[in-house]
């Protein structure tokens, strides 16, 4: 007798999909990011990746990345304004006929999970050609774009399986804060104001995490709006960004259609496509959230149901239709407990239309073609 073992299979444990299994990592991948690296004790970021005062000459930062590790990068651009240095995201393959001035002080950062992309080494070559410092921040050792750049930040998310990119999204989210609180604080020769506050949040985030998955309410959400036409994702501030992934995973593993906005622009066009058939979710970060809300009940309005991501007893609850629970946090790091919320909620949507989850048609875990 001879038993079927399919390696597959096993790699997946107790989960049907490799997508379930790294969403439900997260906890793990996350505590693994920042081990060694903050200590809320000293109120210190210990990168000791980087030399002390590494950064202290950089005048600007230009983040460079594809995809969702474009989100990400957008993600820790906002960080870095808020802590007082000047930043932009930019999408790699748009990098050669729009990047902003560079110089001797400009700080490149790659952002790729693969450290493979062929449109994120091109703009990174092309950083370098022009005389820019430049950095990666990606999830394998010995990737090209580790070994171009001229530092690495690793993001120790442990291999990813499904091309829809999950955990390495949180833990390129997380390493970007952490990293441009490093950058502000040698820029600047102080740590941030923000640092105090944030480190001991981001020690608390495996747990959070942890509860925020034992009790998600994402897959009879998922059930409940199943029939619906559109899915739109909408956030401010921080919670842009992760209204773009939200939007770009639902439609990588559904393939139904999905649009994030920036909260304030629904009223500018997109408002025209809001019906009772578009459901509308709405990421609450505790930045500037009065006008989120007003912007999701200007589509409630129109007839969309609103399912709100934020915390038990925000105001939202009541005026949505839907809650999505998040644990309390810092506006920092808020939007990447919805964001896990919004993982799932494809997740489940993409299962009930029997989607092939970890490998959605025309996709590819990595693109080395421009
Ligand atoms: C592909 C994948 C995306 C990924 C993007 C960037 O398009 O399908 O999930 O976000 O590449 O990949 P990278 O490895 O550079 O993060």
């Amino acid at each position: 007798e001879t038993v079927e073992w399919d390696p597959e299979q096993a790699g997946k444990g107790e989960y049907d999909h490799f997508m379930l299994k790294e969403i439900n990592e997260q906890p793990t991948s996350l505590a693994q990011a920042i081990e060694g690296r903050v200590d809320s004790a000293t109120e210190r970021i210990a990168l000791s990746d980087f030399e002390p005062d590494t950064f202290e000459d950089v005048d600007s930062v230009q983040f460079v990345a594809c995809g969702t590790s474009y989100h990400a990068a957008l993600y820790g651009s906002l960080t870095l304004n808020q802590a007082g240095v000047q930043s932009t995201a930019l999408l790699a393959n748009e990098y050669s006929v729009s990047a902003p001035p560079i110089d001797d002080d400009t700080l490149v950062i790659a952002v790729t999970q693969s450290g493979e992309t062929a449109d994120t080494l091109t703009a990174l070559r092309r950083a370098d050609a022009e005389g820019a410092r430049t950095l990666t921040v990606t999830n394998v050792v010995g990737s090209t774009a580790a070994r171009e750049a001229d530092d690495a930040l690793f993001i120790r998310a442990g291999p990813e399986i499904g091309v829809a990119a999950t955990k390495t999204f949180s833990s390129q989210a997380v390493m970007l804060t952490l990293l441009g609180q490093r950058i502000a604080g040698d820029l600047q020769g102080e740590p941030p104001a923000d640092l105090k506050s944030l480190l001991p949040e981001l020690e608390s985030m495996p747990g959070r995490l942890d509860d925020l998955l034992a009790s998600s309410a994402a897959e009879s959400i998922a059930e409940q709006y199943s029939d619906s036409q559109s899915y739109f994702f909408i956030g401010r501030g921080l919670g842009f960004p992760v209204a773009l992934e939200g939007a770009l995973k639902f439609k990588e593993i559904t393939y139904e259609h999905a649009e994030g906005f920036a909260s304030g622009e629904l009223k500018h066009g997109p408002l025209a496509l809001v019906t009772p058939e578009t459901p509308v979710f709405a990421i609450f970060t505790g930045q500037e959230d009065e006008k989120t809300l007003k912007n999701a009940e200007e589509a409630q309005t129109r007839g969309a149901p609103v399912i709100a991501v934020c915390p038990d007893g925000h105001p939202a609850v009541k005026a949505a239709d839907e809650h999505l629970s998040i644990p309390e946090t810092e506006p920092n790091l808020a939007g990447l407990l919805a964001n896990v919320q919004l993982q799932l909620v494809s997740y489940y949507a993409a299962d009930l239309l029997d989607r092939p989850i970890d490998k959605p048609r025309n996709l590819a875990k990595s693109v080395t073609v421009e």
